[in-house]
């Protein structure tokens, strides 16, 4: 179905009740863009409960979820997501996280959204089609590459705090800026988003991390004063400090470009935040030697339990939690390895312990190296591919990838006749540590052997 059929059925539906119907929004705005969306936004100047019911019976529609509250309802047909709106007046009470609404007419429907390039509506009558409404000069920031809110910014940021957020995802992703005047008000009333819930917010942080560069949004989020509120752990990165002839770069810079990197490989959300986290403990753990310099000792350990923590709060899924967590416990590791004369086991373990987040590991590692010395970048490089070639090496004779020990549980209970117990994870262990040690290959019969030479050793 072409997008024209779809539209010309859904006005004849409101038009059966009565209603305005118009497209708006996002796709209204990437149309103009020249990107075209099955994401479509409808507002309808009237009951939008009605015409559900109405587009129900029409559409022959199987499934239509409702959030009456809202005036809002949503619906799939034929790939597209269709999603239907009350024309409305929405606004927040200082105090409260919950909108109120009410019913308006499409001009002052526009007037409350959040930017004038998502003020946007398009005409789907047979007679205007394709006519778009421009109440607010959206084309023309669009052109200019403006970010710009369609009243004054501060009622506008008043009616949902999220939107000064909004406001940098817009400016990254589509690279464009935001207008002075847009901007000044969102630092002045930044302390309004403490209002929002943190699952909007990260929503919305997500967004902005995708970006094709997300440092220019994390520069945005930084200058506006919004990542003090959400993310003060980030901000506190800032700063160079210089003590006798030593100096530590500025690692929020530094961590910009890693994420940066990060995201030119295409690396995914998971990846993306554990660049953000991977030094986020140098400013805890940072000690001056009056012989060495700056230290950073423990900061991967400090680190991974600090990114525990903040995206807990942060809301991200445990999935998510323990991938970033890993990796920023692990991201000093591979360059470790560098030595030429680094044993085997060394490298088995690292592998053991990064298990399915081997690659990921090496990607972060990789894009860690900012260094503004040329020959430096050069030197880790090609320490790094050494590193890169050891692992494959090892990786290939052992087969250790997804490390499981061959001899399980219920073998060792049957080999001495045990109870379950402390004693059968005892000799999981030294099997285990066996195998990392290069003590005995990872094979099923091996390690059998093995465990019934040490016998009387293991149950002393
Ligand atoms: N909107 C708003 N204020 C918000 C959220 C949304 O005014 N806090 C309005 C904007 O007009 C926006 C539309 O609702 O265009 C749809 O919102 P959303 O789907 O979040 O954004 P899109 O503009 O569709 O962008 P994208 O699909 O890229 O997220």
């Amino acid at each position: 179905m072409t997008t024209k059929e779809l539209f010309g059925k859904i006005y004849q539906a409101a038009q059966n009740c009565g209603y305005e119907i118009y497209v708006v929004g996002g796709y209204v705005r990437d149309l103009q863009l020249g990107k075209n969306s099955k994401d479509i936004d409808f507002v309808v100047v009237g009951d939008a409960m009605r015409f559900a019911d109405q587009l129900k019976k029409e559409l022959h529609l199987r499934t239509l979820v409702r959030y009456p509250r809202f005036g809002t309802f949503m619906t799939r047909y034929y790939g597209y997501t269709l999603e239907f709106v009350n024309a409305r007046e929405e606004s927040y009470s200082s105090h409260s996280r919950k909108p109120v609404t009410r019913q308006a007419d499409l001009r002052s429907d526009l007037s409350r959204r959040d930017f004038t390039i998502n003020t946007l509506a398009m005409d789907i009558s047979p007679q205007g089609y394709g006519r778009v409404i421009d109440v607010y000069h959206g084309i023309d920031d669009l052109q200019k590459g403006v970010i710009r809110t369609p009243l004054e910014p501060e009622q506008t940021f008043a009616d949902d705090p999220l939107r000064m957020i909004r406001a940098v995802r817009f400016a990254a992703r589509l690279g464009f800026t935001i207008e002075e005047k847009t901007f000044k008000a969102i630092r002045k009333i930044r302390d309004r988003l403490k209002i929002v819930s943190q699952e909007r917010i990260t929503d919305e942080f997500n967004k902005i991390l995708m970006a094709d560069a997300p440092s220019a949004g994390m520069r945005l989020l930084d200058e506006s004063g919004l990542l003090e509120i959400f993310f003060p752990e980030f901000t506190a990165l800032k700063g160079v400090e210089q003590k006798k002839k030593f100096h530590h770069k500025d690692v929020f810079y530094h961590t910009l470009e890693v994420l940066d990197n990060v995201a030119a490989g295409g690396g995914d959300l998971k990846l993306r935040l554990a660049a953000l986290f991977h030094d986020i403990a140098k400013p805890r753990t940072k000690r001056f030697s009056e012989q060495t310099g700056w230290t950073f000792h423990g900061h991967e350990v400090v680190g991974a339990r600090m990114a525990k923590a903040i995206l807990r709060r942060m809301k991200y899924p445990a999935e998510t939690i323990e991938y970033v967590a890993k990796l920023v416990g692990l991201h000093l590791r591979p360059m470790a390895l560098v030595d030429e004369e680094v044993t085997d086991s060394a490298v088995r373990r690292l592998i053991f312990l990064a298990g399915n987040e081997l690659d990921d590991l090496m990607t972060l590692c990789r894009a860690d190296i900012t260094s503004k010395n040329p020959n430096r970048v050069k030197r880790y490089r090609n320490n790094y591919d050494r590193v890169v070639q050891k692992v494959l090496e090892v990786e290939e004779r052992d087969r250790l990838r997804n490390f499981q020990p061959p001899v399980r549980g219920d073998e060792i209970m049957r080999m001495f006749d045990l109870q379950p117990g402390p004693m059968v994870g005892k000799i999981k262990k030294f099997i285990e540590e066996a195998i990392l040690n290069g003590d005995v290959p990872n094979d099923h019969d091996a390690c059998v052997a093995y465990i019934n030479q040490h016998k009387e050793e293991l149950l002393s």
